[in-house]
């Protein structure tokens, strides 16, 4: 087990407002979810931090970030990934590629696509839904993640949706000023496309900030205040 908690593990390897993390992790992405023994794909997942996290929380678990480092990263993931190895020896594998290029039979128990599935098509998420053309090459480029999924395997997206009252408004948001509404869309529209490809959506839950805890995830972590907010939601699948 690890001499400190994660939070202060995040400190050490200078990521920053670390405090709450733990939480985070814990109490909204992978509430439910059971990491023993299982393998996680981690798609998009930058520095590693919630591949990290499983690692910390269970250190069975066997994590591997797939990442080319594309739009959505920037230069500071590889080095906080380095550092947070160092901590946590090689329990987190990183893949420097397309979900493609890793070996063709590989499947994964977890999918995990925190704050990374809009990525894969920036330039196209804003049309998905009023184009076909556009729904269809978005989904080409979903389902070669999906398909690396185990019968039965657990597949977690987070993201904010774009419908929030700021972005509604047509202003900018006081309280996520850096968030681009464009670039996301509603957990619905991401439950349409697993679901053609035979993933069982379980639930969407909303989040709100780590630091404020359990307060937090009892008074504002819901759909209506998060409208409010930032829209942050996480949703859970069973690929069937
Ligand atoms: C906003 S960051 C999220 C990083 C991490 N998951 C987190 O929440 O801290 C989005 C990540 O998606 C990655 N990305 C962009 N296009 C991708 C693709 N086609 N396949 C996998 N990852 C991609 C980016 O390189 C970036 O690291």
């Amino acid at each position: 087990m690890f001499k400190n908690n994660f939070d202060k593990n995040l400190k050490i390897c200078s990521i920053k407002r670390s405090f709450g993390y733990g939480f985070y992790f814990r109490n909204y992405i992978f509430e439910g979810v059971n990491l023993k023994t299982k393998s996680l794909l981690d798609l998009g997942g930058g520095n590693g931090i919630a591949s990290f996290f499983a690692a910390h929380s269970d250190n069975s678990c066997r994590c591997t970030i797939v990442d080319p480092f594309e739009d959505g990263s920037n230069t500071l993931m590889i080095t906080q990934y380095e550092k947070l190895s160092k901590v946590y020896g090689n329990a987190v594998k990183l893949h420097k590629g397309y979900v493609e290029s890793l070996p063709i039979d590989e499947k994964f128990d977890i999918i995990l696509m925190h704050n990374s599935i809009n990525h894969i098509g920036e330039e196209i998420i804003a049309d998905i839904v009023s184009s076909q053309k556009y729904w269809k090459e978005f989904s080409a480029r979903l389902e070669p993640i999906i398909m690396r999924a185990k019968k039965g395997a657990t597949i977690i997206v987070a993201d904010c949706s774009n419908k929030n009252f700021w972005n509604d408004l047509g202003i900018k948001n006081p309280l996520a000023p850096t968030i681009e509404w464009n670039l996301h869309q509603p957990p619905r529209v991401w439950q349409k496309m697993l679901e053609n490809f035979r993933c069982k959506h379980l639930r969407t839950n909303w989040t709100s900030r780590r630091e404020f805890l359990f307060l937090g995830k009892f008074l504002l972590a819901n759909k209506f205040l998060s409208y409010f907010t930032d829209s942050h939601f996480v949703s859970t699948y069973i690929k069937k």
